[in-house]
């Protein structure tokens, strides 16, 4: 019932495009893994509070207060959005969810440096692996496929053998809920037990599951809690909020600041500082992103009225019969994982024969499909699905065109009139792929472009003219000229 009245809630649901073909269609935005679209109601909620807006910084008057009390409130909403009120803090950070990756990886090195070992599964976003490669003396890889070379997510035998293998120099588990590429889901609380069995703690990549499937980091029993869980904002239906920690208090407390500046210190002299004794001020060197973070958290609050489990269980469906549909499709290969159940909506896939941006840019030119393509940041998942494709490949100067996957991903907007758009596209690309390769060409630089249509951007979005018509009533026609002439002069 719920999901078809979302859809206009979502700022650039009912964008229409012009195709190649000149024909008005309404844009599908089928990337939601990469970042959603903005839920209104939360900038609604956002635009309200800028009212009463100030720095945090400051504490007495009005509008200072209402600023505080937005962000208390900010920061207890998204700690109880994801089960963790008792024991656990939150920390604001970067845009997304690689600032706070990297502050665990350089601060947890620190913390236990006699601990040299992280472990890493090899279906991580690149986020959730370069900065431990970085920071942490040694990086040890967890395998994702079983014996045949097939993908089945980190298998928790092997895992805790790894464990008990490295026990005296392991720091932390490092691990995604659900992968960027394959949708799957892996068994963080599983993984917690083992992680704190061998005196080891989990860091949780959310990022692809915070804005689809419920999370619970404390748990009845606290050996199968999460230490540290990361999302992004801008994956939640927040574009232009934070990214997020959210970690035990005990264990936080003990991290050396990140960033050093105003409003972390409680006394500063000439010649010495004091840190806050204040978890939340200690991580939050300057000035708060305060209106990203009340937005973040209204959206939050948002899917909890609608129930994280309804929207589990309908993008599960939407997933199910995306995933089917594909396999219906001659030529068209999924990748990694083919399964309805413990998986989110992020399902990747190739025509064969056809590169994968040559895909994703006839989806766009003709169908007005937005999806994804490439390696999503995580070479090494996307390359060893591919292996056995590339080795086929005899032409090397090929080899770059088809080292990738195209990505097809839901959220709370995407509806089955959707799905059928990208079925119906998919198969008239099938059926006339002669057709449309066609009309691209290759560039030097190994890109494709089409011959005739080109995508004027202008024609949707022109800053100069936004910006005229946003400050008209502000400035008279001379100034708003000025800025022209300055151009021209330029
Ligand atoms: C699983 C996963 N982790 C981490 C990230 C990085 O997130 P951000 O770009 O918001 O920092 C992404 C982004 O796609 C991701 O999918």
């Amino acid at each position: 019932m719920w999901c078809n009245d979302f859809k206009k809630a979502f700022i650039g649901s009912e964008l229409t495009c012009i195709n190649a073909e000149g024909k008005t269609l309404s844009r599908i935005y089928l990337d939601s893994a990469a970042s959603t679209l903005a839920f209104a109601p939360a900038q609604q909620a956002t635009q309200a509070f800028l009212k009463y807006y100030a720095n945090t910084h400051s504490s007495v008057h009005l509008s200072a207060k209402i600023s505080s009390e937005a962000v208390a409130w900010a920061h207890q909403r998204v700690l109880s959005f994801f089960g963790a009120t008792q024991g656990y803090s939150a920390v604001f950070q970067g845009n997304g969810a690689t600032s706070p990756l990297n502050r665990l990886a350089r601060g947890l090195s620190e913390l236990r440096a006699d601990k040299s070992t992280v472990l890493v599964s090899l279906m991580e976003h690149h986020s959730n692996d370069l900065p431990h490669r970085a920071h942490a003396k040694k990086v040890i890889h967890i395998n994702i496929q079983d014996a045949t070379g097939e993908f089945q997510g980190v298998d928790l035998i092997e895992l805790e053998a790894l464990c008990k293998a490295h026990q005296q120099q392991l720091n932390y588990i490092a691990v995604t809920a659900a992968s960027n590429v394959s949708g799957h889901i892996t068994p963080i609380y599983d993984i917690a037990e083992i992680a704190h069995k061998y005196g080891a703690y989990i860091v949780v990549d959310g990022a692809q599951i915070a804005a689809h499937a419920p999370i619970q980091l404390a748990q009845d029993n606290p050996q199968r809690s999460i230490d540290f869980f990361v999302f992004s904002g801008h994956k939640t239906y927040a574009p232009g909020s934070p990214g997020v920690l959210i970690g035990k208090t005990q264990l936080l407390d003990q991290l050396k600041p990140e960033f050093y500046g105003g409003g972390m210190v409680s006394e500063v002299s000439k010649f010495d500082y004091s840190v806050s004794g204040l978890l939340f001020d200690k991580e939050h060197a300057g000035t708060l992103n305060i209106p990203g973070i009340f937005m973040l958290a209204t959206t939050l609050d948002f899917l909890d009225r609608v129930g994280m489990y309804s929207i589990y269980e309908k993008e599960c469906m939407l997933t199910q019969y995306l995933i089917e549909m594909l396999q219906t499709i001659e030529g068209v290969k999924v990748y990694a994982n083919t399964s309805n159940t413990q998986r989110i909506g992020a399902v990747s896939f190739n025509i064969q024969g056809l590169p994968h941006e040559l895909l994703a840019l006839i989806l766009n030119d003709y169908f007005a499909i937005a999806v994804r393509n490439d390696c999503f940041c995580a070479h090494p998942f996307v390359r060893e699905c591919l292996v056995d494709e590339l080795w086929e490949i005899e032409d090397e100067t090929q080899l770059p065109l088809y080292q990738g996957m195209v990505r097809a991903s839901i959220g709370l907007y995407t509806n089955k009139a959707d799905l059928q758009a990208l079925e119906h596209a998919l198969t008239c690309i099938v059926n006339n792929k002669a057709y449309y390769v066609s009309q691209y060409k290759l560039t030097d630089e190994l890109h494709f472009v089409h011959k005739t249509f080109k995508l004027e951007t202008q024609q949707y979005f022109n800053i100069e003219d936004t910006l005229t018509n946003c400050f008209s009533d502000y400035l008279s026609k001379e100034k708003i000229s000025m800025y022209e002439q300055r151009e021209e002069m330029a």
